[in-house]
C-alpha cells in the first residue's frame, strides 16, 4: 500500500476530465481506462483491494492505480491506518498501486468503478456525503452483507446505494473469509447483476484470479440474499458449538437456515432463482461461515457462557474492531417477518434473534424444531 493519497491542488488538472481517460494503443485504438476505487478498508476491504491491484495492473483498460478509502483510526502506538493496515489485515501487502485515502470525496471523485465494502450499518452515511460528488458514468458494485429495515420494507444494500447515487449497482458474494484469500488460497465467488452482462463481466475480469474464480448470474436480490441471510444461520451454527451438540446437529441447522434463506429470499422477490442457491455466494458461502466465520466464533462464546455476556461485549472482546454482522441483520430478518406476519414460518430466524436479545436461551436453537 503506497502512503496516504495527496489531494490535487487547486489549479491541478484532475483525470474528471475525460480526455486524459483516453490513451491511445500501438495500433491506434483508443481505450476509455477505467478507475477503480474501493470505499472500505477493513478484513475484507483491503483484501479485494489487493485482489483488483493484481488485476489493474496486467489488464490493459484500467488505470494501475486503485484508491482506497480508509476510515482513518489513529492507534494506540500513534500510527495511522492510512500508513499500514496493520490493525485489519497485518503482515499482507495489499501492492504498491493501492494508494490510501482518508478523505473519502477525494477517494471516489474520479472513478467510474466503485466498490462498497464497509460494514453495512455505514452506508447510508457514506452515500449521504458522496451523493452529487462522483462521475456520472459510475459503475458500482457491493461486497457488502446486510440489509436496512425501512417503513416501506428492506432495502438491501445494492438498492441503497442506486437510490441515493442514482448509479447501476452489482454485487459479489461468496464462500470468502477474507484472511485465506489475502494469503492466495483457492476459492470462488458470484457476481450478481441486474440486466448488463458486458458490466458483470467487466466486474468478473477485475476480481477474478488463478486463486478466486469469479462467474456471474443474473440475479442481483438472490446473490444479496444469499451472503446476507447466511450469516444469521451462522450465529444458529455458534450456538450449536457453544453448547457442543455435535455435527449432525449443525448439518440440520444448516439445511434448515437454508430452506429458511431460500424461502424468505422468493418471498421478498419472486425473480430469486433456485439455482442461485448452488453458487458460491449460496450453499458454498453458508458452509464456510458455520464452519469458520466470525458470527459462528461469537455464538458459540455467547452460547458458552450461557447467553451471559452480551454480543457487544463479545465483539469487542474477541474481534478488535471488526464488525459482526449477523446479529443486526438476525434484528432486521426479524422485523421484516413479524412486520409481514411470517414469524411462524421462519422459526429458525425467529429463534436466534430471540436468543440474540435473550429473551429464549441458546438451547432453545433446536427445541422450535419439534413444533
Ligand atoms: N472479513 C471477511 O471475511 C468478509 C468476507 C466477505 C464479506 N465481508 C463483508 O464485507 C463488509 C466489510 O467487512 P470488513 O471485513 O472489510 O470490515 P471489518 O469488520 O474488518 O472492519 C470494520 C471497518 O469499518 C471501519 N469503520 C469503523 N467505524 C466506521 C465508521 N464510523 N464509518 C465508516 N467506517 C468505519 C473500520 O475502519 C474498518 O475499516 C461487511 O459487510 C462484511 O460482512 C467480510
Amino acid at each position: 500500500m503506497a502512503p496516504a493519497y495527496e489531494p490535487l491542488l487547486a489549479g491541478e488538472t484532475s483525470s474528471n476530465n475525460n480526455d486524459s481517460n483516453i490513451i491511445i494503443t500501438q495500433d491506434e485504438v483508443p481505450i476509455n481506462k477505467s478507475r477503480v476505487t474501493v470505499v472500505g478498508s477493513g478484513n475484507w476491504g483491503s483484501v479485494a483491494a489487493k485482489l483488483i491491484a493484481s488485476n489493474t495492473l496486467k489488464l490493459a483498460n484500467f488505470h494501475d492505480e486503485v484508491r482506497m478509502w480508509v476510515y482513518e483510526e489513529v492507534l494506540p502506538s500513534g500510527d495511522k491506518l492510512s500508513e499500514e493496515n496493520v490493525k485489519y489485515l497485518p503482515g499482507i501487502k495489499l501492492g504498491n498501486n493501492v494508494v490510501a485515502v482518508p478523505d473519502l470525496e477525494h477517494a471516489v471523485r474520479d472513478a467510474n468503478m466503485l466498490v462498497f465494502v464497509t460494514p453495512h450499518q455505514f452506508m447510508e452515511g457514506i452515500c449521504k456525503r458522496i451523493s452529487g460528488k462522483i462521475r456520472e458514468d459510475v459503475e458500482a458494485i457491493s461486497l457488502i452483507k446486510g440489509m436496512e429495515v425501512k417503513r416501506e420494507g428492506p432495502c438491501m444494500i445494492s438498492s441503497l446505494i442506486t437510490e441515493h447515487l442514482g448509479v447501476n449497482c452489482c454485487v459479489l458474494m461468496g464462500a470468502n473469509i477474507a484472511n485465506e484469500i489475502a494469503v492466495e488460497k483457492f476459492s470462488e465467488a458470484t457476481v450478481g447483476y441486474k440486466e448488463n452482462r458486458e458490466i458483470a463481466e467487466k466486474w468478473v475480469r477485475l476480481f477474478n484470479t488463478p486463486y478466486f474464480m469469479v462467474s456471474a448470474v443474473q440475479d442481483v436480490a438472490g446473490v444479496e440474499l444469499c451472503g446476507t441471510l447466511k450469516n444469521v444461520v451462522a450465529l444458529a451454527a455458534g450456538f450449536v458449538d457453544g453448547l457442543e451438540m455435535g455435527n449432525n446437529t449443525k448439518a440440520a441447522i444448516m439445511r434448515i437456515g437454508l430452506r429458511e434463506m431460500k424461502a424468505f429470499s422468493k418471498l421478498l422477490f419472486s425473480s430469486v432463482k433456485d439455482s442461485t442457491f448452488f453458487e458460491s455466494c449460496g450453499v458454498a458461502d453458508l458452509i464456510t461461515t458455520c464452519l469458520g466465520g466470525r458470527n459462528r466464533k461469537c455464538a458459540e462464546a455467547f452460547a458458552r457462557n450461557g447467553g451471559k455476556r452480551s454480543f457487544d461485549e463479545l465483539e469487542a472482546e474477541m474481534l478488535q474492531g471488526q464488525k459482526l454482522q449477523g446479529v443486526s441483520t438476525a434484528k432486521e430478518v426479524y422485523e421484516v417477518l413479524s412486520h409481514r406476519g411470517w414469524l411462524e414460518l421462519f422459526p429458525l430466524f425467529a429463534t436466534v434473534h430471540e436468543i440474540c436479545i435473550g429473551s429464549l436461551p441458546p438451547t432453545s436453537i433446536v427445541e422450535y424444531s419439534q413444533s
